[in-house]
């Protein structure tokens, strides 16, 4: 995998990229040994996704966290690695749900052994994590099931939708739970770890937590707006499945009588997009709609929300790297 594309990396001072980049190597390492299996087909499946690439979001983020106590505390890699390995599992079992071909710009694991294998897969990646977490002791281990649980329920009340709340309220619960739950346990274990005191481990959670609301949006954006290049997934999946993110729902919501957007109400209103022709004109015009607009400004208010969770921290680079990453993310879909 090459490093460049990893978020937070390119941090605002030196010292401090260099050892996250150590730091980075060591997390590798443990992953590709904490997936070996004694059944070389199950080895091969559970290091698909890992070998395909992505971002490391989320080690990085505990990586960062450490930095403003004690990095070199030997439990923040594992740490680091039980995160990733957790999001790892999901990945297997979303694209599943998600029918999604392309993951990691590779072929999902649903679509290269079938939906048994990839959720097996999963389920093995998950064990791997609790044997992991089980070495940082009780607590750790009790963070990482409710993250899990929390995971879990925003998943199926992604599944289920909003029957009869507000479908906006709904949505950004459902990506506090789904995403922003491992993201906020990233940061809080990495501060866990890093031996930081319990204001700044909660103030390190809060922003955590809404900086993967933030991440998850801004993802939601890249499927209606990116081409696969970019998101190493295949463009438009959330409106093939018939996920209403927020750019949907707010062109749902929105009473504009222009052609464009009452063609695209009326597109959206009728459920699932599946149809070849119909899909590609519903892509094209939220690319254009002021619904998309109006969602990369909520973008932008919960990556500045996570920004000001920083305040209670010493300004120190790796502060400013987490500063960074606010950015990363409002400008990414632009
Ligand atoms: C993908 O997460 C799923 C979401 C929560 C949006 P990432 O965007 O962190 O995926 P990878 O790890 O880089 O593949
Ligand atoms: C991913 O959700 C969140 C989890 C895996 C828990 P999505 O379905 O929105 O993410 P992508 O677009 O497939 O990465
Ligand atoms: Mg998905
Ligand atoms: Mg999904």
């Amino acid at each position: 995998m090459t490093r460049s594309g990893i978020p937070g990396l390119e941090a605002p001072d030196p010292t401090l990229e260099a050892e996250l980049r150590s730091r980075l190597d060591e997390v590798e390492e443990a992953l590709q040994k904490a997936v070996r299996a004694d059944f070389d087909f199950l080895t091969e499946a559970a290091s698909h996704l890992i070998a395909a690439g992505g971002k490391r979001f989320r080690p990085m983020l505990a990586l960062l966290a450490a930095q403003l106590g004690d990095p070199g505390a030997p439990e923040v890699v594992r740490a680091a690695v039980v995160c990733e390995l957790t999001h790892l599992a999901t990945l297997y079992h979303d694209d599943v749900m998600d029918e999604a071909p392309v993951r990691r710009g590779a072929q999902s694991a649903n679509a290269r052994w079938g939906n048994s294998i990839a959720i097996l897969v999963g389920d093995f990646l998950f064990a791997r994590a609790a044997d992991i977490v089980a070495e940082l002791g009780p607590e750790a281990v009790r963070i990482q099931a409710r993250t899990f649980a929390r995971l879990v329920h925003g998943q199926i009340a992604e599944t289920v939708g909003p029957r009869d709340i507000d479908p906006v309220g709904h949505y950004l619960h459902v990506v506090a739970e789904k995403t922003g739950s491992l993201i906020a346990t990233s940061a809080r274990f990495g501060a866990m770890f890093g031996g930081l005191a319990g204001r700044e481990v909660d103030a390190l959670a809060r922003y955590g937590e809404t900086m993967g609301v933030a991440f998850q949006l801004s993802d939601d954006l890249l499927d209606i707006a990116s081409d696969s290049e970019q998101s190493g997934k295949t463009p438009g999946t959330d409106l093939r499945e018939g996920v209403p993110t927020l750019p949907v729902l707010y062109a749902l919501a929105g009473d504009e009588s222009d052609a464009a957007s009452v063609r695209l109400r009326e597109i959206l209103s009728a459920g699932p997009v599946t149809e070849d022709t119909v899909h590609a004109e519903a892509l094209g015009l939220l690319r254009e709609s002021a619904a998309l607009k109006r969602a990369r400004e909520t973008v932008r208010a919960y990556a500045e929300q996570a920004r000001m969770e920083l305040a209670p921290l010493p300004e120190v680079p790796a502060r400013r790297a987490l500063e960074s990453l606010c950015d990363f993310i409002a400008d990414r879909t632009n």
